[in-house]
């Protein structure tokens, strides 16, 4: 059963995988990454953020970013931007500010356009701003939002599709799978750039979840921006658990994929689901969430886990 044969007879453009630099060289990890009957697509988890892009004003850096590009390119898979902009892994030539909105504007500009059209031609799509709410639904007050209001936004996309007029544009978040104040800010600013006209293709719900508590509205989430004219994808899967994982725990873990592919798969809009990276092996769980893990359908030893039967189930 490979995951990526089985999406795309179901009509959906891709199953990937995130994947980093780092990881390419495990020549059996990238044995399995590269198998395009399993990934159809990948993500760079890493190396196409602005610290990685552009360390210093002007300065722009494509190497990591290259890498995993030409491995999408030579496997036969495709390739989603990740991302242009986002308050964390920012140079601290830009977190520290002191930009007027006429210089953070042009800085803005110069890094979507560059970056978008240094991939041009090679992407199916980009999250162009990333996490933009914190979880109450206010704007996150980052050095984009304190110096120009929810106007930056608009200012990306339009660089981006200057830039890129075939990737498909988006916004990613976390947190807006369930109804609630962060996701109806999404749906107000969704709106908000519908009446500006700005371009706007998709919006990408990254759902890292923990196992046992996949929102029951998650198809009814997705089909809140479907009704809006766009695509959803689910950009950053993983379902984390507290350690030790227990046979208990991988069978939730089971049945908690396959709800989450279910929905994906009943959303006529939904295009594809990508797993934040596909073993435990190199999830970025276990550094950020103290304690919690295994959060990936394939184990440390790149051995499949319940996790895994269950995405089958649900395609
Ligand atoms: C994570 C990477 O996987 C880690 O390697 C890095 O140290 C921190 O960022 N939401 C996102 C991703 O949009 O960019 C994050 O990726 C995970 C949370």
């Amino acid at each position: 059963s490979e995951l990526n044969t089985l999406a795309t007879a179901l009509g959906w453009k891709y199953f990937g995988s995130a994947t980093d630099n780092p990881e390419l060289t495990d020549t059996a990890y990238v044995a399995i990454l590269s198998d395009n009957g399993m990934f159809g697509q990948i993500t760079p988890g890493n190396s196409m953020k602005w610290d990685a892009t552009e360390p210093e004003r002007g300065t722009f850096t494509f190497s990591g970013g290259d890498a995993i590009a030409s491995l999408a390119e030579g496997n036969g898979q495709l390739l989603r931007g990740h991302n242009c902009v986002w308050y964390n892994q920012l140079p601290s030539w830009v977190s520290s500010g002191g930009f007027d909105a006429a210089t953070l504007t042009s800085i803005i500009q110069t890094h979507c356009s560059t970056v978008v059209g240094h991939y041009k031609g090679q992407i199916y799509s980009w999250d162009v701003v990333n996490e933009p709410f914190n979880d109450d639904g206010t704007w996150r007050t980052d050095v984009f939002f304190n110096t120009l209001g929810e106007d930056y936004v608009g200012i990306a996309l339009e660089a981006a599709s200057g830039a890129d007029p075939a990737a498909k544009l988006y916004i990613n978040e976390y947190n807006i799978e369930s109804a609630g104040a962060k996701q109806t800010a999404l749906l107000n600013l969704v709106q908000s750039l519908q009446s500006a006209g700005t371009p706007l293709d998709g919006i990408g719900f990254q759902c890292h979840f923990i196992v046992g508590e996949v929102p029951t509205d998650l198809q009814a989430s997705l089909e809140k921006f479907t009704a809006l004219g766009l695509e959803v994808a689910i950009t950053e899967l993983d379902i984390r658990m507290t350690l030790p994982s227990t046979d208990a725990l991988l069978a939730q873990q089971k049945t908690d994929y396959e709800s989450v592919i279910a929905a994906c798969r009943a959303v006529s809009g939904c295009v594809g689901t990508t797993i934040w990276d596909y073993t435990d092996k190199y999830s970025w769980v276990p550094s950020t969430f103290s304690g919690q893990g295994a959060a990936c359908p394939w184990d440390e030893n790149l051995v499949t886990k319940p996790a895994f039967d269950g995405i089958v189930s649900a395609l």
